[in-house]
């Protein structure tokens, strides 16, 4: 059992968990994340490892469905039943030069512990994160102290630049080397970010449907140069070059109606 210690609902959509977990904490690195149960017979579902200190790590997760729209029930000293972690492989950390990190919506909290480890590392650090409009941003002064310079780019221009992040991609690109990309957002938004880079390398961190976790149930294979992988364990970071795009978009929208059925039940 694992024991919330703050809540916080950090804009419209989403919600920050600091859970007690110190055994997970003092393993977690950059890139990871973990599986979580409400209940005995409550779905699994993966989460990714946002910040963490010597007894808590982070989660901020919006409620699209059942379990999400569950988890955001609990409170503050409610327990989660298990939490499975640190689980995938960590983000490949070096001194690459100016690495660009890109968040889209939800996709901006996990950007978090690697633009850290990537500044900590010797890079210099550009941050583009992109939402629907200025409300939804968040931890922006977090990401002051660990970046050089961070970019906003939203749908309707009510903050920085007004469109998406390949915008705010494209006007950088024109500006000087990028030598290395990070993108974490809607499956979408990777591939757009991938054909926008061209040869600039880009890391993704993708997001199949993934049920053990642990590499066996093959819940969360994903096509990569031609390959069959495993986003949970040799992933969940990939060069979206080699990802297969076409087969992993049709893969998310498989359980499309029953998760729509889901919905219906919980009005
Ligand atoms: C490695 C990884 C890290 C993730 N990190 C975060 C995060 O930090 N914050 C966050 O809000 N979301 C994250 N997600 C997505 C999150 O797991 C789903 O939003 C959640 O499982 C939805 O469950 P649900 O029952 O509420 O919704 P459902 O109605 O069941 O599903 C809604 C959508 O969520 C996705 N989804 C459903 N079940 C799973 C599953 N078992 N595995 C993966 N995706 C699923 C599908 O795309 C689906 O269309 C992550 C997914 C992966 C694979
Ligand atoms: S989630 Fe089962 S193999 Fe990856």
């Amino acid at each position: 059992m694992n024991k919330i210690i703050e809540k916080k609902q950090l804009n419209a959509t989403n919600i920050l968990f600091r859970v007690e977990a110190p055994e997970i904490a003092k393993k977690a690195r950059a890139g990871q994340f973990i599986i979580l149960r409400i209940r005995e017979k409550g779905e699994r579902i993966p989460l990714t490892i946002a910040d963490w200190d010597k007894d808590s790590i982070t989660l901020v997760f919006q409620p699209v469905g059942k379990t999400t729209n569950e988890l955001a029930e609990l409170k503050v000293n409610d327990k989660i039943l298990d939490l499975m972690g640190p689980l995938g492989t960590p983000s490949h950390i070096e001194k690459f030069g100016t690495v660009v990190m890109i968040g889209g919506g939800l996709g901006i909290a996990p950007c978090y512990p690697i633009a850290k480890a990537m500044k900590q590392a010797g890079n210099k650090v550009i941050c583009i994160f992109g939402a629907r409009n200025k409300e939804l941003f968040f931890w922006q002064d977090k990401f002051k102290k660990v970046s050089d310079e961070i970019i906003l780019c939203t749908d309707d221009g009510s903050l920085g630049i007004k469109g998406f992040t390949t915008d705010g991609l494209k006007q950088l690109m024109q500006k000087g080397k990028i030598d290395r990309i990070v993108a974490i957002g809607p499956t979408i938004m990777m591939k757009f970010i991938t054909l926008t880079a061209g040869d600039i390398p880009v890391v993704v961190s993708l997001n199949p449907i993934m049920v053990d976790g642990m590499g066996m149930c093959g819940g969360c294979r994903v096509l990569i140069d031609g390959e069959v992988k495993f986003a949970c364990v040799d992933g969940p970071e990939f060069i979206g070059q080699k990802v297969d795009w076409d087969s992993l978009l049709n893969r998310v929208k498989t359980y499309e109606e029953e998760e729509h059925k889901c919905k219906i039940n919980l009005q």
